[in-house]
């Protein structure tokens, strides 16, 4: 484990009984990145979070954060991280800043602590003015915020977030990662699950998982221009559909797939399907479709690591 990583795991595994929920993973976080844990529903995401927490046992496999093994020091652990949970644990019936005095409490600040720092977080998050509001009638892009700012209440050095902008409008979300990315300066290593592709595009490494198991791993643009996934030829034409039918027939491709009007095509070997492409669709009938290569986008990296694997789903949830 170099000195610059936060964030250390090797061969994790975690059994429920019969079922593995956690198979044999294995990251690295270096200090201060914004690293992205991104998988559908059921991958295995809130598992792991939970044993670099120190929250649940490994059944296997060995994880150290800041150089710690989360679930023997718990305690030594606790003050240096930080967690969203994927439901925000925040008390409805206490106000903003009760709410935030209440987990600078859990985490040891004194009362001179707590009074320097809360207006910092709260000011952070966009929240000053807003303290004497019940958590429960805030909107929930604000509760959001509001449990942000209870997790870096303590100035945590790691900060765990899980799902924090699932329900969250887009706007919102663009706001709540720009305030990531301010901690990330700050020197704060973060790791986020998602199942959201444009957040995944915005961290700056990925561990893509499925069934418990990391399929792909990289920054977003080494994950896009990886030469197994290959590239992507779309077909514009004026009968998309047609051509969709025409090309799904075709041996070899990755995957046909019609995305707002256009046709895409996952090819591993573009220099030789693209001739073939472009036959199938004469044969069609579809002599004016224009046809263009560019690179795959992180969904279809994620179908293409996936389909290996026939029993995953491979249906991200719908991006909004
Ligand atoms: N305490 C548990 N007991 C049994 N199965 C569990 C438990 N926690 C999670 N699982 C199962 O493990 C799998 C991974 O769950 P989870 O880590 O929550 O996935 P994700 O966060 O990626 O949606 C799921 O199939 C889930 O049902
Ligand atoms: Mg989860």
């Amino acid at each position: 484990m170099k000195s610059d990583t936060a964030i250390w795991v090797q061969n994790l595994r975690k059994e429920f009984g019969s079922f593995v929920a956690v198979d044999d993973i294995s990251l690295e976080v270096p200090t201060g990145w914004v690293f992205g844990l991104l998988g559908p529903n059921g991958a295995g995401k809130t598992t792991t979070i939970r044993m670099l927490l120190g929250l649940l046992r490994p059944s296997a496999g060995q994880v150290r954060v800041l150089g710690l093994d989360p679930y023997t020091q718990r305690g030594r652990l606790r003050q240096l991280v930080g967690y969203m949970s994927q439901r925000f644990s925040l008390y409805d019936g206490l106000t903003v800043l009760e709410n935030l005095r209440f987990y600078g409490q859990v985490y040891g600040l004194t009362s001179a602590a707590l009074r320097k720092r809360v207006p910092e977080v709260l000011w952070l998050v966009g929240l000053e003015g807003r303290e004497r509001e019940l958590a429960r009638n805030l909107a929930f892009g604000l509760k959001q915020r509001l449990a942000l700012a209870a997790a870096i209440i303590h100035r945590p050095q790691v900060l765990f977030l899980d799902e924090p902008t699932a329900g969250v409008d887009p706007i919102s979300r663009r706001a709540f990662w720009d305030l990531l990315y301010d901690l990330s300066t700050q020197g704060a290593t973060i790791v986020v699950t998602t199942h959201y592709m444009d957040e995944a595009e915005r961290c700056q490494s990925l561990a893509l998982i499925d069934q418990g198991r990391v399929v792909a791993s990289g920054s977003p643009h080494e994950l896009r221009h990886a030469p197994e996934i290959g590239e992507v030829i779309e077909v514009y034409c004026e009968q998309p559909e047609e051509a969709l039918v025409a090309l799904q027939g075709l041996p070899g491709l990755q995957d046909v797939a019609l995305h707002g009007g256009v046709v895409r095509v996952l090819s591993r070997a573009v220099e030789a399907d693209l001739p073939r492409v472009q036959e199938a669709l004469s044969a069609a009938g579809l002599r004016t479709a224009e046809v263009a290569v560019v690179e795959p986008t992180l969904e279809e990296v994620f179908v293409a690591c996936t389909r290996a694997r026939p029993a995953a789903i491979r249906v991200m949830e719908a991006a909004e």
